[in-house]
């Protein structure tokens, strides 16, 4: 998305400059926040506030396209490089959107979104996209040495698609939502086609504990799931997002209650279940989605990465 600055909004100085103090320095910083942020950070009232918001939007429109032209001109899926699983999703991680994989220990979630960081630097013709991923690694689960062996048995080098790869571990809830925050910089910048954040739920978890702080942390999870659709959305980009959710014991495997609960639900448009079969199988349900049938398909996990069986 290319940026523009505040002084086209035609406001007083008084306010562009509040605006600036408050760290806005772009029409673009302004969408990715919501009216209250704004209000919280500059003091300004509503009223302002959604009138600023309303000539930013104007000013940022880039023209709507007919449905016909973005199928025409633009590539809209990421291949996952499995084709079972490409079959399920239609063609793949779509772009513009969240899709969150959510599943048990050891389902497969982190090997899911390393090989996708792989596969968004394929060319448009072999179901990539040619571009750069950024990799939010909140558990330390992320392995060059996996990103190599899945590089190589794709017949790629490995030492490009590793500097292709923009990396952060981050340690807790603040300094993932500062990553969040710096994340649509760096994708223009870089020329990113995927974000991916491995785990989301994980420090939330560990932040706001018991049933005290859920409805907080329920909270919290959805501000930063409306920044991660902001960012998809602006930047055209695929964001994925894993969610390790604990099945209780007595309930069908379908009953798995996810750690962020309905509040996920609600904000990625796509919900993939990912749960453990026989041996190195997989088995991956399109969990709720408004445009993809449901549905279920089997995967492996193997030297090579995420294969069909
Ligand atoms: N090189 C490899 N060859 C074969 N299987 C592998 C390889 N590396 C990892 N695996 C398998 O991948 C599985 C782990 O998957 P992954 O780490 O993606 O799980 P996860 O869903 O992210 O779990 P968690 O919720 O704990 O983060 C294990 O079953 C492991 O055996
Ligand atoms: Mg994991």
């Amino acid at each position: 998305m290319k940026e523009h600055e505040l002084s086209l909004l035609g406001l007083k100085r008084r306010i562009i400059e509040k605006l600036v103090r408050a760290g806005f320095a772009t029409v673009e910083d302004l969408l990715y926040h919501s009216s209250r942020e704004i209000m919280d950070r500059t003091g300004l009232p509503k009223k302002v506030v959604d009138n600023i918001l309303g000539r930013a939007a104007v000013i940022a429109d880039s023209g709507f396209k007919t449905a016909y032209e973005m199928l025409a001109t633009e590539r809209t899926k990421i291949t996952t490089g499995c084709k079972n699983l490409d079959k399920l999703l239609r063609g793949g991680i779509e772009i513009g959107n969240i899709t969150e994989v959510f599943g048990e220990h050891g389902s497969g979630k982190s090997q899911f979104a390393m090989q996708l960081a792989v596969m968004v630097q394929l060319s448009p013709n072999e179901g990539g996209l040619g571009k750069k991923a950024i990799y939010i690694d909140t558990e330390g689960s992320f392995s060059p040495s996996r990103i190599e062996a899945i590089a190589r048995s794709r017949g790629l080098d490995p030492n490009l698609v590793l500097s292709r790869i923009i990396y952060k571990r981050v340690a807790g809830v603040f300094e993932l939502l500062h990553s969040i925050r710096k994340a649509p910089r760096l994708a223009r910048e870089h020329d990113v086609g995927v974000l991916i954040v491995d785990s989301l739920t994980a420090p939330f978890r560990l932040e706001y504990q018991g049933l005290a702080e859920l409805a907080e942390r329920q909270q919290k999870i959805e501000g930063a799931l409306m920044k991660l659709a902001r960012i998809a959305s602006y930047e055209k980009i695929a964001v994925l997002i894993t969610n390790q959710v604990v099945e209780s014991p007595g309930t069908k495997k379908t009953d798995i209650g996810s750690v962020g609960g309905h509040v996920v639900a609600h904000v990625s448009n796509l919900r993939i279940l990912f749960r453990k079969g026989l041996g190195n199988k997989r088995i991956a349900m399109i969990e709720d989605s408004s445009f993809i049938p449901l549905g279920e398909t089997i995967f492996v996990i193997n030297d090579r990465g995420i294969t069909d069986p």
